[in-house]
């Protein structure tokens, strides 16, 4: 079994996508590792990765002064103690498909389509009007 990264997941933002796409990618490398090892390291890295586009987001949202930033903070939080479940499980050699299943459901049809593309959102609205002031 395979995630498959799909258009109607895009935010617009090429760079978020793009991150967005490596997630991807590294659950897939995720279910497809075995033994406790690759496993371990194959989570760890795709934590590490999550973590990285996580703090990106969030530079984005102080550097805009987003004022509902609050929501997408806590979503990001908990999509981040999920994976910490996952981890804390691995203990017995076995993949938890389900829990990894439900980070990627959550990810795709609350997390990227209400936070993301808002935070999408707010990013064009501010080249927007960055872009009217040296217009001016
Ligand atoms: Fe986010
Ligand atoms: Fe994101």
């Amino acid at each position: 079994m395979e995630y498959q990264w799909e258009e109607q997941f895009s935010t617009g933002d090429d760079a978020i996508d793009r991150q967005h796409k490596t997630v991807f990618e590294l659950s897939n490398a995720f279910l497809q590792a075995s033994g406790k090892e690759q496993l371990d390291l194959a989570l760890a890295k795709l934590l590490d990765y999550v973590r990285q586009h996580f703090a990106y987001e969030e530079a984005l949202m102080e550097q805009m002064y987003m004022v509902d930033h609050q929501e997408h903070i806590l979503s990001h939080i908990h999509l981040i103690e999920r994976l910490e479940t996952l981890q804390g499980r691995l203990s017995n050699d076995s993949l938890d498909r389900l829990e990894l299943s439900m980070f990627l459901n959550h990810w795709n049809s609350i997390h990227v389509p209400r936070l993301d593309t808002n935070l999408v959102e707010c990013l064009r609205l501010c080249e927007t009007r960055r872009g009217d002031l040296l217009n001016s």
